[in-house]
């Protein structure tokens, strides 16, 4: 699904400043895979994640999706692959639009797929429908503005959002890290659904201990742009949460 062979990226190369983020990374990471990345503040996660989004490109090395080269192809270009939900969750949606408008604002963009895209009712009641799936009783509240929901219920419609288009592969980076206990939860557990219902090659950056270890089919820990951990399915799941507590030194 998604190839990455030899990638390297350096920032203000040359200079006194100049920052080796991603230091020649090889991974294949197959179909319906959850690949969770963890690893020390600088040691390259976000780049090697924007290295996949197209939002940064590599010095040398190559990252292909489904087969298709798209080491040169900018951000947009991947967007018919790759749905990303980022740190904040104001930026994923419009703030002064209702969470109705957001869903048609995301359906005209992605086409999504089981949505007659307009105004009319039967708009309304299937974004009701696919709401009410997150349990979150915000089915109730589509006319209200974004802006009024907590962070939590925000990230939780963007995710919802975000999986509703094509897309195969759904890029996380930190999505629970601006909120609380209770609402990093809920949006973990919609993440991991969606994950599963949209059969979604999925990776996840985080700090979370206990996200690391409850969710993902994969982990990987990253060390000064290098893959120091890569564990499967079954070695992840033979993982005690204290091992992986000593992977945090
Ligand atoms: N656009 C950029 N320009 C210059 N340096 C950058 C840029 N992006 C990242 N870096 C540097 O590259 C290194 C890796 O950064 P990156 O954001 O990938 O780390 P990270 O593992 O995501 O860290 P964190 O856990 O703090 O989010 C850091 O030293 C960072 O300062
Ligand atoms: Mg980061």
């Amino acid at each position: 699904m998604i190839a990455i062979n030899d990638i390297h990226k350096t920032f203000n190369k040359g200079k006194a400043n100049q920052v080796n983020a991603v230091n020649g990374i090889s991974l294949h990471i197959a179909e319906e895979e959850f690949l969770v990345i963890v690893g020390s503040n600088g040691s390259g996660k976000t780049t090697l994640l924007n290295l996949v989004a197209g939002s940064v490109f590599p010095d040398t090395g190559s990252i292909s999706i489904d087969e298709n080269n798209v080491s040169k192809l900018p951000d947009y270009h991947r967007s018919q692959w790759i749905a990303r939900v980022f740190q904040n969750p104001v930026s994923g949606t419009a703030s002064d639009l209702s969470i109705l408008d957001n869903f048609r604002l995301a359906a005209i963009r992605t086409k999504a797929k089981g949505l007659s895209i307009g105004i009319n009712d039967k708009f309304k009641q299937q974004v009701k429908e696919k709401i009410a799936t997150l349990g979150m009783g915000l089915e109730n509240k589509v006319e209200q503005s974004m802006g009024t929901l907590s962070g939590g219920q925000r990230q939780a419609l963007t995710l919802l959002m975000s999986v509703m288009d094509s897309c195969k592969v759904l890029l996380l980076d930190e999505p629970t890290a601006a909120l609380d206990p209770r609402s990093a939860e809920v949006v973990m557990r919609t993440a991991d659904k969606l994950i599963t219902d949209f059969k979604l090659t999925a990776i996840l950056i985080t700090h979370n201990l206990k996200d690391a270890y409850n969710y993902g089919t994969r982990i990987m820990q990253m060390s000064e742009g290098l893959v120091l951990r890569d564990l499967n399915n079954k070695q992840k799941s033979d993982l005690k949460q204290n091992d992986l507590f000593d992977w945090f030194g």
